[in-house]
This record gives C-alpha cells, sequence and structure tokens, in this order.
C-alpha cells in the first residue's frame, strides 16, 4: 500500500509509534518531495521549506504536521487555501527553550565562554580582582519581548534569580513582569530577550535603530527566530561596543551564521538548540503523529496552526 504519510526526520522510535497510518520515513529532500506528491500527510521539521509550489505538486495532502511550534517554513495561506490543515507543537517545548535562554543569559551575563577560553588557552594566571567582570543578574532589569508561553517561562525563571521583569506584547498587555512600551523597554532593560514568533510585522523587529535605542551596555538574548533581528546591525553594536554582549541560538539564513557576529566580541552563539532535549523533542514529533493520525483518519486537529 502507498504511504498515506511521509516523515522528512528520523523521530525516537517511541515518538513514531504514535503515526498510526501507512508511513515512510524518508530524509533525502529531493527524495521525500517526489514521494509526498502521493501523500496525505507530510510530517517535517522546521528545515523543510513547506512553499505553494510543493504544495501544488503534492495534490492529495490533508495535512502538513510539524514537529516545530514556529511554522515560518510553511505557507501557511496557499495551505489554507488548499484545504490542507497545518498543525504544530505548541507547549510541550516551553521549559526547554526557557531553560536555553537562561543558559544564554547566564552565560552572556557572566561571561561564561569568554573564561572558558582563557583557561583553555593557558591564560589563568591566578585569580585576580578585576578579572572577566560580568552582569549580576540580581537586580538587573529584564526585558522580555513576546510574552506567550516561553516568555512566560523565562519570566517566572528570571524572578527566581531576583532579577526585575518587564514585558512588551500587545497581544498579552497583562504581563507577568511590568508591562511597558517597546521603546521604554529597550531603554531601560540591562537583558532584552525575545520571544514572539516570526512574522511580517516581527521580521526585522530589533533592525539598527531598536538595537541602537538599547541601553548602552545592555545584552540581547535571542532563541526564537533570527530574522526578528538585524544580524549586522546587531554586530556592529557589538563590534563598537554599544551592547556588552549577546546570546544567540537562532540566524536569520540558518545554519549560515552572519560572519560579522563569528568575530564579534562577546557573543554567545549556539546551534539552534532551545527544544533539544529527548524529552521535548520526542514530545515534539509526538504532537505531529497524533496530528497526522487524525486528519488522516478524518477527525479534527488537536494543535492546529490554522482553520482551512
Ligand atoms: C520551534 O519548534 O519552532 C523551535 O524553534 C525548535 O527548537
Amino acid at each position: 500500500m502507498a504511504p498515506l504519510a511521509v516523515v522528512t526526520f528520523q523521530p525516537p522510535a517511541q515518538a513514531l509509534d504514535h503515526l498510526q497510518v501507512p508511513h515512510v520515513v524518508e530524509t533525502d529532500p529531493a527524495q521525500w518531495r517526489a514521494l509526498a506528491r502521493d501523500a496525505q500527510a507530510l510530517c517535517c521539521l522546521l528545515t523543510d521549506r513547506v512553499d505553494a509550489a510543493l504544495l501544488a505538486h503534492a495534490g492529495s495532502l490533508k495535512v502538513i504536521a510539524t514537529a516545530s511550534v514556529g511554522v515560518d517554513h510553511v505557507d501557511v495561506e496557499a495551505a489554507t487555501a488548499r484545504g490542507i490543515w497545518v498543525c504544530h507543537t505548541p507547549g510541550v517545548l516551553t521549559q526547554a527553550t526557557a531553560d536555553l535562554t537562561l543558559a544564554l543569559i547566564l552565560a552572556a551575563s557572566r561571561r561564561v565562554p569568554e573564561g572558558e577560553a582563557l583557561l583553555r588557552g593557558g591564560r589563568f594566571q591566578g585569580w585576580r580582582h578585576d578579572m572577566l567582570l560580568g552582569l549580576e543578574l540580581g537586580g538587573a532589569t529584564l526585558g522580555i519581548v513576546g510574552m506567550g508561553r516561553i516568555g512566560r517561562a523565562v519570566a517566572s525563571r528570571a524572578a527566581a534569580f531576583g532579577m526585575e521583569v518587564l514585558s512588551s506584547d500587545p497581544g498579552a498587555p497583562d504581563g507577568p513582569g511590568r508591562p511597558v512600551d517597546l521603546e521604554e523597554l529597550c531603554r531601560v532593560s540591562d537583558v532584552v530577550t525575545l520571544h514572539c514568533p516570526l512574522t511580517p510585522a516581527t521580521r526585522h523587529l530589533f533592525d539598527r535603530a531598536r538595537i541602537r535605542s538599547m541601553k548602552p551596555g545592555a545584552i540581547l538574548v535571542n532563541t526564537a527566530r533570527g530574522a526578528v533581528v538585524d544580524e549586522e546591525a546587531l554586530a556592529d553594536a557589538l563590534h563598537d561596543g554599544h551592547l556588552a554582549a549577546a546570546g544567540l541560538d537562532v540566524y536569520e539564513h540558518e545554519p549560515a551564521v552572519h560572519p560579522r557576529l563569528l568575530t564579534a566580541p562577546r557573543v554567545v552563539l549556539l546551534p539552534h538548540l532551545g527544544s533539544a532535549t529527548l524529552k521535548t523533542r520526542t514530545a515534539m514529533a509526538t504532537l505531529a503523529f497524533v496530528d497526522a493520525t487524525r486528519v488522516v483518519r478524518g477527525l479534527p486537529p488537536l494543535h492546529p496552526f490554522n482553520h482551512p
């Protein structure tokens, strides 16, 4: 029997048990695109571009179930117009991503990579009163841009570190944290962390002017999507010292990293690890497979992003 579902990635076996329709796992992009032509479900990742051309070719598709919360890699409008569900994985990656955000805030503020490089480079010549002084989180102000699930989970962790939390999210005006407008948040925050989805409205939300409006010596952390930030402008602000540091997990043109970010001082760079725990990745794949199975069987999905 021809596969009803095409899976573009090798999932944890425990998760694949939830895909209860005939399926094929095919990780080669040319191959899975060809197989998608006759499939009813496409189970994919954020690195798989699902554009209008693919949707036109895959005429039997009923559901695109992406094992990610972000759907900026899917042409949702084209899918909706064709009556195709787009399903994603809200909720299950909240804690892992919030943990990694705190890891970046701590690494950037306390200069963890610089300290390690100094020691491994044989330059540790004993304790010094003035060595690698950083920002203390207790009493510092954290500005959270985007107060969805992940922003809220970051807020509760930051409060435990004694940070004062400000929030800016037109869709969640009540916080947690003290709601302020984005201008004030940038002006007063010692650390700004981004948790908004990538949409036309948030693309380059942190452009050159916004980055320049941040408090001198502040730190910018991004675990959302790279294109929310103008990377060239960020690199300039790090090179000329307007910003003290940055912690980045995401990039506009992944897997490429802007070359001037690679040479900028005090920037901590991770390879999109926000949700990278076995527990979370298993849960993400499971949600995608459950929804793919439901739609192929004629049931409504549990985690739809659109309403075709
Ligand atoms: C997502 O699911 O959108 C995340 O970026 C994965 O870590």
